[in-house]
């Protein structure tokens, strides 16, 4: 969240309570992270906010803070250039930058940790995977690609329709809700060889983890493969050796697979 703060141009000090939204947002079936968990308790006065979650209410109220601020005193950052005009001199209304910074901040931030940590997990399963990477970091960019294929942390986005089709015999109409099932897709044997298998070397890795090359891919596709890509190169110069040091602890959800909780002891 430190990394994106930056880019966004929010002060460092307020990383833990963007974090904590986020966590909020992302997180909003879980009573660990929301006194207001979907399904668990009556969230219908949430309705119409995003992930009908209180913790949106206050990121709207920061945003406008932050747009009034800019406003005031511009500077060179993306909260700044997202104020500046857009399509033939229209800003953003205030509930559009409202939206899409509480978007950056729920789609930027706990994806990228759980990803990480979806990685963590499997080299202290299969020691001789951290072994083998060390020995080579020349394999750090298929290990990356394979760590998002087979953390598939963005379990499932529903999409609507726009027009008629047929997929594999089925038929879906203009209007219809589909649910896109990224972490099956990327466990499809048509699609990949061995898909249970973690390859560090992987080739023709051709996942969804950010969706599928539409108009929708991923914004951040590229921030989090750097930073995921960062966090281990920097681990692999400090670390040799991986262990698990407790329990882990898994975010209840059926949108996010996340695991909130990875004791490791390093050497
Ligand atoms: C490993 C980390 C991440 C994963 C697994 C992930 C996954 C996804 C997926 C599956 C989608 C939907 C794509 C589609 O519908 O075709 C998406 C959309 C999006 N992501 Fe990410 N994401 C990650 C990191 C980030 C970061 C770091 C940012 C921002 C800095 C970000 C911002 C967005 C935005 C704004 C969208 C909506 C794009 C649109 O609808 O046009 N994501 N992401």
């Amino acid at each position: 969240m430190r990394m994106l703060g930056r880019l966004l141009g929010t002060d460092d000090t307020d990383g833990r309570k963007l974090v904590a939204w986020g966590d909020a947002l992302l997180g909003n079936t879980d009573p660990d992270f929301t006194d207001y968990p979907v399904d668990l308790t009556d969230t219908e006065q949430f309705r119409m906010v995003p992930f009908r979650s209180p913790a949106a209410i206050e990121i709207f109220q920061y945003a406008q803070d932050q747009a009034a601020d800019r406003r005031v005193c511009p500077r060179d950052d993306i909260i700044t250039k997202l104020l500046a005009p857009t399509i033939d001199g229209d800003p953003l209304t205030d509930l559009e930058f409202n939206n899409f910074f509480t978007l950056l901040v729920a789609a930027g931030n706990d994806t990228t940790r759980y990803t990480m940590t979806h990685g963590m997990w499997t080299l202290l399963n299969h020691p001789q995977l951290w072994q083998a990477w060390q020995a080579d970091p020349g394999l750090t960019t298929t290990a990356v690609e394979e760590i998002l294929r087979s953390g598939s942390v963005t379990m499932h986005f529903r999409r609507t329709a726009t027009r008629d089709v047929e997929m594999r015999g089925s038929q879906i109409r203009a209007g219809d809700k589909v649910v896109i099932w990224f972490v099956a897709a990327n466990h499809d044997s048509e699609g990949f060889e061995r898909p249970f298998r973690f390859d560090l070397g992987r080739e023709h890795n051709d996942h969804m983890a950010f969706g599928r090359n539409g108009p929708h891919l991923c914004l951040g596709a590229w921030l989090a493969r750097m930073e995921v890509r960062l966090v281990f190169e920097e681990l692999m110069k400090r670390v040799s050796c991986l262990e698990p040091a407790g329990p882990i602890d898994r975010l209840r959800s059926n949108f996010i697979s996340g695991i909130k909780r990875l004791p490791v002891r390093v050497r």
